[in-house]
């Protein structure tokens, strides 16, 4: 199966001309940069297009806007619920519901980030109530075409402090998410969302996290900024 690789630049780089160059490396990729370099680089893809070359990164959203607008950037994908969004902007659970709602809508591929802010104490039930929250209302059909996103706010490099999971703890997770969508909304087992991994995740780690069969890939933050070091997660990624 092949692996997923998502990259979230976040509010980088700088400039637009970095932007490119990055995204010319992310070959295999889905690139989620931010909403004022899609333009650019949907004209990117396009002109890729024309030239018959078929191996450029797919383009997905930080957050949904419009999905007519996003749409027409080619845009395929979107982040919804990033604990950025969660934690640092307030975004409450059911906002996050709703973008999640019309992402399915406009058809967009959802990439649902759900993830506990500390391992101390139930982060069971948080985590539980969580995907609960972020799912209502949905039915098991659109669900299923969701991609999630475990990212424990405390493996994120942008967390003070932060250290990036184990793949084993990160497995304990992504059985909780899974068994509480599939005991929930009765998805069939082999249906159920494919799980990514992000937080904190290296070249040097990306390897122990997608062996794991059930995961499917990673969202990259800081490392996807990289060039040289992104070029060898992907690497990895295809090899696996
Ligand atoms: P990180 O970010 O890879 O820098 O930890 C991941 C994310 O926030 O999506």
């Amino acid at each position: 199966m092949k692996k997923i690789v998502v990259a979230n630049w976040k509010m980088f780089p700088n400039t637009l001309q970095e932007a490119e160059d990055l995204f010319r490396v992310s070959v295999g990729a889905i690139v989620c940069p931010p909403f004022v370099y899609l333009e650019e680089l949907s004209r990117l893809r396009k002109v890729a297009g024309q030239a018959k070359i078929k191996s450029v990164p797919e383009l997905g959203a930080q957050d949904i806007i419009s999905g007519e607008i996003l749409r027409q950037f080619g845009v395929k994908y979107v982040i919804i619920g990033h604990s950025d969004r969660r934690w640092k902007l307030g975004e409450p659970g059911e906002i996050v519901n709703k973008k999640l709602k019309l992402a399915l809508s406009n058809e967009l591929m959802p990439i649902v980030c759900v993830g506990e802010k500390s391992r101390d104490g139930d982060f069971e039930s948080f985590l539980e109530n969580q995907v609960l929250a972020t799912f209502a209302g949905l039915a098991s059909g659109q669900i299923e075409k969701c991609l999630i996103a475990y990212e424990p706010v405390w493996a994120i490099s942008t967390t003070p402090g932060a250290r990036p999971d184990t793949p084993e703890s990160a497995l304990e997770s992504i059985k909780i998410i899974k068994d509480t969508l599939i005991g929930n909304w009765k998805l069939e087992i082999g249906n159920s969302p494919k799980a990514l991994y992000g937080g904190s995740v290296t070249s040097a780690n990306v390897r122990d996290f997608l062996v794991k069969n059930e995961i499917s890939g990673v969202l990259v933050g800081g490392a996807s900024l990289d060039k040289e070091e992104f070029k060898k997660i992907i690497e990895i990624a295809s090899n696996v």
